[in-house]
C-alpha cells in the first residue's frame, strides 16, 4: 500500500474506533462559523491532534476538531476548523481529511467559508452558494504520483457543485427569506488580502467572491466522487470596492453577526439531504 493511502487508512481507523457510526454527510466549517458546533446534538469531539497524520489549524477563529453528532436529528461529521495553504501546509496536507472522509464512507460534503464580495450586487453579511470556482492558487492537491485506487489521474471538474443540493438550498433560502446569491468563488493563496487591482482582475475573470480556502477540498472531494455543496458568508466587500481597509476582525465580526442565519441555512440544507 502506498504511504499516503496507509496514512489515510490509519487516520480513518483511529476515528472509527471512537465513534459508533459514520454519517454519510460531512461539513467543513470556515472562519467564524465555529459556533455552529455548540448546537450539535450529543457530539463526540476528536481533536485533530489525536488523529494520526492530521495537521492542526493555526488560525484565530478556527477550532481544530472533528465532531460527530446530529443536526436536526440528522447525523453529521463536522470539521470544526480547517487547514489553509497560507498556514504553510501543502495542498495534500489540507485535503488529507477529505481523503479520510472518503475512506470512512462519507458521500456528501458541505464546505463553508468566509469570503470577500466581488460582485457589487452583494452586501456584507449575505451568502453566496458556489456554482463554480476558479483555482488561482497555482497549486493543485492532485499534483504528484497518482494512486489509482484513490481516484483517476484526470478528474472531471465540469460540474463540481451539486445542482440538486443547490436547488434545495435555493428553495430553503427563498422560504426563509435568507439572502442567498449564487456565484463563482475564486481562491487566492493568501494570507494577505487582495489588492484593488487584483479584485478588478478577479471580476473581469468572472469571480463573484474571493477567499483563501475551499477549492483544494472541492477538487479532492470530486476526485473521491463526493457530492459537494459550497457556501460563502460574504463577511466584507473585497478590496477597493468600499473606501475602507480590510482586516480579519471585520471578517470575524460579520461572521458572528450573521451566525444564526448561516446556521439556519446550513441546518436546513443538511436536513434536506
Ligand atoms: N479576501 C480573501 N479572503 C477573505 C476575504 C477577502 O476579502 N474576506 C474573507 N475571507
Amino acid at each position: 500500500m502506498q504511504e499516503y493511502k496507509r496514512q489515510i487508512v490509519e487516520a480513518a481507523n483511529a476515528i472509527r474506533a471512537r465513534v459508533d457510526s459514520i454519517p454519510d454527510t460531512a461539513l467543513v466549517l470556515g472562519s467564524g462559523s465555529g459556533g455552529f458546533a455548540a448546537q450539535m446534538e450529543s457530539a463526540v469531539r476528536i481533536p485533530y491532534s489525536e488523529v494520526p497524520h492530521m495537521r492542526v489549524s493555526t488560525v484565530k477563529g478556527h477550532d481544530g476538531a472533528f465532531l460527530f453528532g446530529a443536526v436536526r436529528g440528522r447525523p453529521v461529521m463536522v470539521m470544526s476548523g480547517r487547514l489553509h495553504m497560507y498556514e504553510g501546509y501543502e495542498p495534500k496536507e489540507i485535503t488529507f481529511p477529505i481523503r479520510v472522509m472518503q475512506e470512512l464512507g462519507v458521500r456528501t460534503l458541505l464546505l463553508t467559508n468566509a469570503a470577500g464580495g466581488v460582485n457589487t450586487g452583494y452586501h456584507e453579511g449575505c451568502f453566496m452558494m458556489l456554482c463554480d470556482h476558479i483555482n488561482f492558487t497555482g497549486r493543485n492537491p492532485l499534483i504528484g504520483p497518482n494512486d489509482d485506487s484513490l481516484g483517476t489521474r484526470f478528474p472531471d471538474m465540469s460540474c463540481v457543485y451539486d445542482p440538486a443540493l443547490r436547488d434545495a438550498a435555493r428553495a430553503i433560502a427563498l422560504e426563509k427569506g435568507i439572502p442567498l446569491f449564487e456565484g463563482v468563488y475564486m481562491q487566492f493563496y493568501g494570507p494577505s488580502f487582495e489588492t484593488p487591482a487584483e479584485i478588478r482582475m478577479a471580476r473581469a475573470m468572472g469571480a463573484d467572491a474571493v477567499g483563501m480556502s475551499t477549492v483544494p477540498e472541492t477538487i479532492v472531494a470530486r476526485l473521491c466522487g463526493l457530492r459537494v455543496f459550497g457556501v460563502s458568508c460574504i463577511t466584507n466587500m473585497a478590496a477597493g470596492i468600499l473606501d475602507q481597509p480590510l482586516n480579519h476582525e471585520e471578517v470575524m465580526e460579520t461572521a458572528e453577526r450573521v451566525k444564526y442565519t448561516f446556521r439556519g441555512l446550513l441546518d436546513r440544507v443538511i436536513a434536506a439531504m
